[in-house]
This record gives structure tokens, sequence and C-alpha cells, in this order.
């Protein structure tokens, strides 16, 4: 059995869930992390025991050990110059959304990855939630029929709300909305979208870090299907960083509507009163299984390396949902539709935003 070497690179809330996904992989020989906040990186060290760790990156990338480097790090500004570092050291990347922050950005990236012969996927989760596959299934099977409109309304708590907006300037459509963006065109495939509208609201968010609380993206496909996602970031707690969603599918042949508002568990206690476990979005460990779509995810990129099989979502089609938040931004901007593809006037409005 051919085994890998992976180099993780940020271990903090999802860079923690692929490090124990690898740990526990047969697939994976050794495991090298760099992790800067040393309080979690002995966490890490405990619950993982690498090969090496360290508090520089830099030590990932340096290792000729490694066939792949996962990068999880935070804030966004990181992606970028990190991503190329891996690439241009020739090792196949998994990035954490978003790619990058601009397209030109996202370009030489892709253009590094096609040069090197790389693998190169973005963390788009939501494609391994079972209840999102059923939908891809439903469609490439036909048993909906074709398809006529789509609605994804997202809502993530506030305190989650605040740890994103509060360390990015990113709109809910680049770090929110992206997911089911993605989503949705992966459903869609091989539709391209050709208009763009949105709208977003100021509420209980402004006080404390300046972001708006939700905003609507409206996108028509060039087949004529609409799309409408919804991304909210103000919910009260439900659970620590509980996601709800809701999803309906509509086809010429029938309907699915997806229910993955996490009520099907209701935990309720003296201590904290109600709560809904197995709500966030990348999951979590109960006991021997994992709740959620990341686990699945990251092991699907671990054989994807191994096996040399294809990445789920690679870069190219992370850029596709970059263009489309972008635009979602500028028609906020402007109240107006933007029509894709984003032309050198807009790309530039959104650069100098
Ligand atoms: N796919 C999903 O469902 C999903 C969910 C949440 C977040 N995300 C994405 O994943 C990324 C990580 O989010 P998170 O919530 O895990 O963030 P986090 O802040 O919990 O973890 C990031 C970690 O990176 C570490 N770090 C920062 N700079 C570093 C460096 N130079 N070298 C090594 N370590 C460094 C930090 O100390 C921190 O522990 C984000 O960009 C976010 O967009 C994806």
């Amino acid at each position: 059995m051919k085994q890998i070497n992976v180099g993780i690179i940020g271990t903090g809330w999802c860079g923690g869930i692929r490090a124990n996904t690898c740990a526990a992989s047969t697939l994976v020989d050794e495991l090298h992390i760099a992790e800067i906040n040393e309080d979690r990186l002995k966490e890490i060290i405990s619950e993982t025991k690498p090969t090496s760790a360290s508090t520089d990156y830099k030590d990932i990338i340096t290792n000729d050990r490694l066939d792949t480097i996962i990068i999880s790090a935070t804030p966004e500004t990181t992606h970028y110059p990190i991503a190329k570092e891996a690439l241009l050291a020739g090792k196949h990347v998994f990035l954490e959304k978003p790619l990058a922050l601009t397209l030109e950005e996202a370009d030489e990236l892709i253009q590094i990855q096609k040069e090197n012969n790389l693998k190169f996927a973005i963390g788009y989760s939501q494609r391994f939630n079972h209840k999102f596959a059923y939908a891809k299934k439903s469609l490439m099977e036909k048993t909906i029929g074709d398809p006529v409109c789509v609605l994804v309304s997202r809502h993530l708590t506030r305190s989650l709300g605040k740890k994103i907006s509060g360390r990015t300037n990113l709109s809910l459509a680049a770090m929110e909305a992206t997911h089911d963006l993605d989503f949705v065109l992966w459903l869609m495939e091989p539709a391209q979208p050709v208009r763009v509208y949105s709208q977003s609201v100021y509420g209980a968010m402004k006080a404390s870090t300046g972001s708006e609380d939700a905003q609507w993206i409206m996108v028509t496909m060039d087949n004529g299907v609409i799309l409408t996602i919804g991304a909210g970031w103000t919910m009260p707690p439900g659970y620590p960083n509980y996601s709800s969603t809701w999803v309906e599918l509509t086809g010429t042949d029938g309907m699915l509507v997806i229910d993955d508002t996490h009520r099907d568990v209701i935990f309720n206690t003296m201590e904290n009163g109600i709560r809904l476990p197995m709500s966030s979005m990348p999951g979590e460990p109960v006991g021997h299984v994992f709740a959620g779509p990341m686990h699945n995810e990251t092991v699907h990129w671990i054989e994807a390396v191994a096996f040399d099989r294809p990445e789920m979502c690679s870069a190219e089609k992370a850029k596709r949902v970059m263009e489309i938040y972008m635009a979602a931004d500028l028609s906020v901007e402007r109240k107006e539709a933007v029509t894709l593809p984003l032309s050198g006037l807009a790309l530039s409005s959104v650069a100098a935003a």
C-alpha cells in the first residue's frame, strides 16, 4: 500500500479536524504540523503525535519528505502567499477557502499548479455533506427532471459571525455564501452563470465588527435556471458554531427539500437549556464516528494524492465561485445586476473596494 506524508499549516478549528483525520489514516505515514499558537500546538501534538511540529510554517514548505500540504491558517490573507510557496515547492495543495483575495492571485496559483502538474483543491466541505451529495445525485440521475430553480438559506451564530468578520473584511458572500455558491454551481454543471444581483443589510453586527448581518444573492444561469442564496451570521447561540441550512431544489418532474437545520437531535440540560449538537458546518467527532463533512473531505484528499485521483473541487472551480461572490459584492455597491464574466472595468472596481 502506498503511504503518503502530509504537512498541515494552521491547526485551529478546521486544521485540527484535518490533522486528526490524517493521524487516524492508514494511508498517512508521516504527519508534520506547523502552528503559531504554542498552546494550540501542544494540544494538537498530544492528539495526533505528529512526526514533527513547529511554530514556523517554512519547516513544512522546505520538508522534502512531504507529498502534500494542507493549509488551514487564518487570517485569509495568509492563503495566497502560503499556497504559492507550497505549490512552488512542488507539493499537492489542499487550501481552505477562499482560494485568494483577487482573481489575479487565483490565476497565478492555478498557473503554477498547471506548470508543475500538481493537484490543487479548495475546501468546499459541503460537497461531502451526504444530503447535498443526494441533491447532486438526484440531478445526475434526472429523478426530479431538469432543474428550474434552487434556494439555499444558511444562517450561522453571531459568535461565529464575529470570529469571521472580526479577522477579515471579506463579505458574507465571500466567507459564507461561498459554500452554497459552490454547491449550486456544482449541481448546475455544465450550465454557466451569466448575471448576479445581490443585496446586503446591516443589523446587530455593525456595532461590533462593522459587518452586515445578511446578504442575499440571485444568480441567473445561461439555461435560465435561477439560483437564490441567502447567508446570515447573526443568529443567537444554539450550539457553538451552529449552522442552519434550508434547501429547495425544484425540477421539471419533482422537488427536493433538504432540511439541514439540525433540529433532529435536541439536547436539553438544566445548565445550558436547549442545544442542537453536531450542527456546525465542518462537523465534530462523536466517539468512533465523525458527524459532518470535513472528515470525509480530508479522507478524499488523502486518497486523491495517494492513488492519483482527481480532486473534488479544483482551484479552477473555486475561481468560478470567486467571480460570483465578487460580482455579488459589486452588485451590492452599485445597487444593480452585474453581468458575467466581469469586465476589466468591473474588476478594477472590485479591486479598489
Ligand atoms: N470548510 C468549512 O466548513 C470551513 C469552516 C470554517 C472555516 N473554514 C475556513 O478554514 C480556514 C481556517 O478556519 P478556522 O476556523 O479553522 O480558523 P482558526 O482561526 O480556528 O485556525 C487557524 C489557525 O491557523 C494558525 N496560524 C495562523 N497563521 C499561521 C502560520 N503562519 N503558520 C502556522 N499556523 C498559523 C492560527 O494560530 C490558528 O490556530 C479559514 O480560512 C476559513 O475560511 C472552512
